[in-house]
């Protein structure tokens, strides 16, 4: 028995956040371990990275299943199979049916990239910038069956810039994804989130060192830990 929380990661695609949790859980003190990074997508190119890192890879492509329960309930088999704890979702675009989000209530993250509640969905950083927002970032939180809601465990926020693109509002908001992930993670796997109702709440004492990315030592901007 290793101690540490086990975590089945789930992408469909690049999966940079996916990486940084597998950096985080690389240092020696780090508390949770990745024991399988799980595709609906064979061409995700996260897989690559996944099998280099040595990590067990799995793929369970959407288009096989009839429907979504079935689909969910193969990927259930795979993530318990390979005895995990935790789901982390990281860029895993499908939408989950209820019957699984329940058997991982409290047990699954998400990452998404805007402040929820508000901009829920897809093409987040476009319509962020449409609304005329001066604030953006992203979130880390428990997964409820509604899409992109579910108690807040941490977030980061980032300015909107002038002549900000979707791209560029992106990319500056993924460097903050992969700080709070990392460290969202931790402290779920500490055991210094609780949920009650709606909310998380987390362990105020949270040292310092969590609201750093544990691969570049970077502090989130501003995280939210109450
Ligand atoms: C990330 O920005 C993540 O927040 C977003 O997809 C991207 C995946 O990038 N997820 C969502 O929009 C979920 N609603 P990655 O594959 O490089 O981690």
């Amino acid at each position: 028995m290793s101690g540490l929380l086990k975590v089945a990661i789930l992408i469909s695609g690049r999966g940079s956040n996916m990486r940084a949790l597998a950096r985080a859980c690389a240092a020696p003190d780090y508390p949770a371990e990745i024991v399988l990074v799980l595709s609906n997508r064979a061409d995700a190119a996260g897989l690559d990275f996944a099998r280099e890192a040595g990590l067990a890879t799995a793929i369970v492509p959407h288009r096989d299943f009839p429907d979504r329960a079935s689909f969910d309930a193969a990927m259930d088999a795979e993530i318990r199979k390979a005895g995990a704890e935790l789901v982390c979702l990281a860029g895993f675009m499908r939408l989950l049916d209820p019957a699984f989000v329940d058997a991982w209530r409290d047990r699954m993250l998400n990452v998404h990239p805007a402040l929820l509640p508000a901009f829920k969905g897809l093409d987040t950083h476009r319509r962020a910038l449409a609304a005329g927002v001066k604030i953006a970032g992203c979130t880390v939180h428990f997964v409820r069956s509604d899409m992109d809601t579910g108690p807040i465990v941490a977030q980061a926020a980032v300015p909107v810039l002038p002549g900000d693109t979707g791209e560029t509002l992106a990319a500056r908001i993924l460097e903050q994804e992969h700080i709070i992930y990392p460290m969202a993670l931790r402290l779920v796997a500490e055991g210094r989130v609780t949920v009650e109702g709606d909310r998380a709440i987390v362990d105020a004492a949270a040292p310092d060192a969590v609201l750093r990315n544990p691969d570049t030592g970077q502090l989130a901007n501003s995280v939210a830990p109450v």
